[in-house]
């Protein structure tokens, strides 16, 4: 499959730091570990660094380990001979094979099952290694970087990430901060995706009214560069008269900032919490889910207008 291979778009001092990082370390052979939430661009890096390697005329492979059966992923990665299990019809390379001269990408490395990270370690270490039900031993040439949307320690602390396949991995580790920590990559990344989609739509590129640009910078982007990149479609299908006005976001982005917090505070949490925390979190999804309308969110919640309002100033909840 033929994808477009995004070019890494950044502007904040740690996105800087991570492009000369990529620079210096992309022309060895040094294997990568790049750790970061869902969406900040682990998938962009790891093609940036076979992008500028030596090894860019060849193959980039990419193996999902956490959307991959787990069943299947030791012959996707080793290849196989036909008969070697029921269904193997017929000889199939597999993904090191694929890779040979390239790179291999892990992504999501601590869904790997724990004995073939184990063998993983083994082809690194020896280079080696021998598609299942034969007897052949084939080379392995390929450089490997892997992903972890999992903060490392933990996903050693839980079993799901071997510590010695970690350490062979780590020679250099990438962490990518989430989008909420270098807002200033914000305004490229939306001039980057606004032209992006406004070209795929055959549309001329629509102007972002200073208020939307406020509530994109201002929003805590949970899920990233990939939801800021979904955020911008929507708005470039729905811009009228060339302009992107607050009405053409997601709601989630139109809500003040005092609402969004209650999305995320509104997520089930453990343990007990104060009668106070539970009422001030149901006025907030209240008015959330009303898009701030305080007669609707007061009827939601079955009190009256004034007691809503008295409730929200005792909880400071600003609107
Ligand atoms: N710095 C960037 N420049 C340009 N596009 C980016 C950048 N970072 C992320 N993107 C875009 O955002 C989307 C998500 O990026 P990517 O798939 O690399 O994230 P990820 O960290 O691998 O996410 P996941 O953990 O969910 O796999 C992609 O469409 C990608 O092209
Ligand atoms: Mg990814």
């Amino acid at each position: 499959m033929a994808e477009a291979r995004p070019t890494l778009i950044f502007k904040s001092k740690p996105m800087q730091e991570i492009d000369e990082l990529i620079n210096a370390m992309a022309p060895s052979d040094a294997n990568a570990l790049i750790v970061g939430e869902s969406g900040v661009g682990k998938e962009v890096i790891a093609n940036a660094i076979h992008a500028r390697s030596r090894r860019a005329e060849k193959p980039m492979v990419k193996l999902n380990c956490a959307a991959f059966p787990q069943t299947m992923i030791e012959g996707e990665l080793f290849g196989y001979v036909k008969g070697a299990f029921t269904g193997a019809m017929h000889d199939f390379p597999g993904m090191i094979a694929a890779a040979d001269g390239g790179t291999l990408f892990l992504d999501e490395i601590s869904d790997m099952p724990a004995e073939l990270q184990t063998r993983f370690l083994r082809v690194l270490q020896e280079r080696e290694y021998r598609p299942l039900g034969s007897t052949q031993t084939m080379k392995a040439d390929f450089r490997a970087i892997a992903s972890s949307n999992r903060p490392i320690p933990q996903a050693i602390a839980e079993n799901r990430l071997r510590s010695d396949l970690y350490y062979r991995l780590n020679t250099f580790q990438i962490e990518v901060p989430p989008l909420r920590k270098r807002k200033q990559d914000i305004p490229v990344l939306i001039a980057a995706f606004v032209r992006q989609f406004a070209q795929q739509l055959g549309k001329p590129e629509p102007d972002i009214a200073p208020e939307a640009f406020q509530k994109l910078l201002d929003y805590s982007w949970p899920g990233n560069v990939r939801e800021l990149q979904n955020a911008i479609e929507y708005a470039v299908v729905l811009a009228r008269q060339g302009m992107i006005g607050v009405k053409e976001l997601p709601t989630e982005i139109q809500l003040p900032a005092a609402l969004q917090q209650a999305e995320i505070a509104g997520k089930p949490r453990s343990g007990v919490q104060s009668l106070d925390d539970v009422e001030r979190t149901a006025i907030i999804q209240a008015l959330a889910e009303c898009h701030g309308n305080k007669k609707k969110a007061a009827e939601l919640l079955g009190i009256q207008r004034p007691t809503l309002y008295n409730k929200m100033k005792r909880y400071a909840i600003q609107l």
